[in-house]
């Protein structure tokens, strides 16, 4: 695997493969990668000829200063990882190769209610950071196929109207969660967690798993809602920031149970924060 930090070495050696006509693969992370991760490194290499991973810790979407200070980083081991799973090309940039004229954002895009709600509400500013850095990385990369996780839901909804709205020339693979045996959604954050945390962590993909399971069988929109809410409610140690169930485009409230609905939950365990979702269909 070839490393790069900087952005132009990086477009020198794809411009050939470009002109060759062949396919780049790009999966955007933080680094701190596991199984999630590579699940995406490995799709990208089997759908295109080349693949590009980035390694960014983003500090533009953080809204939470000690959040950016705590984020893990195994950069080796990273390294490791992704030569073991043959990737192609690691894109390493620093913060200034990155924001050269300073992280201000000045071109923000309209995302709307799908923005606002959810994360948006509860991280302010973090969605206009993350897009700010995705659509920073498409236009160095240049990628024909982009690989997120539909771990992060309202993420890679939110990039799909970033590639609407900007004109961008890429097509979006969102890939299912990867999760550990007993349902917990993989995170690079997880390994924040002790031994007592992360046995309570579960509660939340059981949660998710209790909803869909009364939405199923019948069970009015708020009732299932409520039901899986309850059950996390349960935990002394878990401090949720929502769980709710959305319309699956939209992120606004369903009206009827005909919608395609995902339930999302949000929580902090020992003050580490979660994210999951589960579709309900
Ligand atoms: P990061 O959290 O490192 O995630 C990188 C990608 O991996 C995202 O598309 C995320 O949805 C996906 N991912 C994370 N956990 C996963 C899991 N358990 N199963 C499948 N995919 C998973 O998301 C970001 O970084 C950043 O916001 C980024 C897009 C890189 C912009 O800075």
């Amino acid at each position: 695997m070839l490393i790069f930090t900087q952005i132009a070495a990086l477009q020198k050696h794809l411009k050939p493969y470009i002109k060759q006509g062949k396919t780049i693969g790009f999966v955007p992370t933080m680094g701190a990668l596991h199984r999630g991760h590579i699940f995406l490194i490995q799709k990208s290499i089997k759908e295109a000829d080349l693949t590009v991973c980035s390694i960014f810790v983003n500090p533009t979407q953080f809204n939470d200063p000690a959040d950016f200070d705590k984020y893990p980083s195994t950069v080796p081991a990273d390294v490791e990882k992704l030569n073991k799973a043959k990737c192609d090309i690691l894109f390493l940039p620093s913060v200034k190769e990155m924001y050269p004229d300073g992280t201000q954002n000045k071109r923000k895009v309209d995302f709307g209610f799908l923005a606002q709600t959810l994360e948006g509400e509860h991280r302010p500013g973090h969605f206009d950071g993350m897009a700010q850095v995705v659509e920073r990385l498409l236009r160095i990369v240049k990628p024909h196929l982009l690989y997120m996780g539909l771990k992060d839901y309202q993420q890679q909804l939110i990039v799909g109207k970033l590639i609407a709205k900007r004109k961008l020339r890429v097509k979006l693979m969102a890939l299912k969660t990867v999760r550990e045996r007993d349902g917990l959604a993989l995170s690079s954050r997880n390994v924040r967690l002790n031994v007592e945390q992360r046995k309570v962590a579960v509660q939340l993909s059981k949660a998710l798993r209790r909803s869909k399971y009364y939405l199923k069988t019948g069970t009015e929109i708020a009732s299932a809602q409520l039901s899986g809410r309850k059950k996390l409610e349960k935990n002394k140690e878990i401090e949720i920031e929502y769980f709710e169930i959305r319309n699956a485009n939209t992120l606004a409230v369903p009206k009827s149970r005909k919608e395609k609905m995902v339930a999302l939950v949000a929580a902090k365990v020992g003050g580490v924060r979660l994210i999951d979702n589960m579709r309900m269909w």
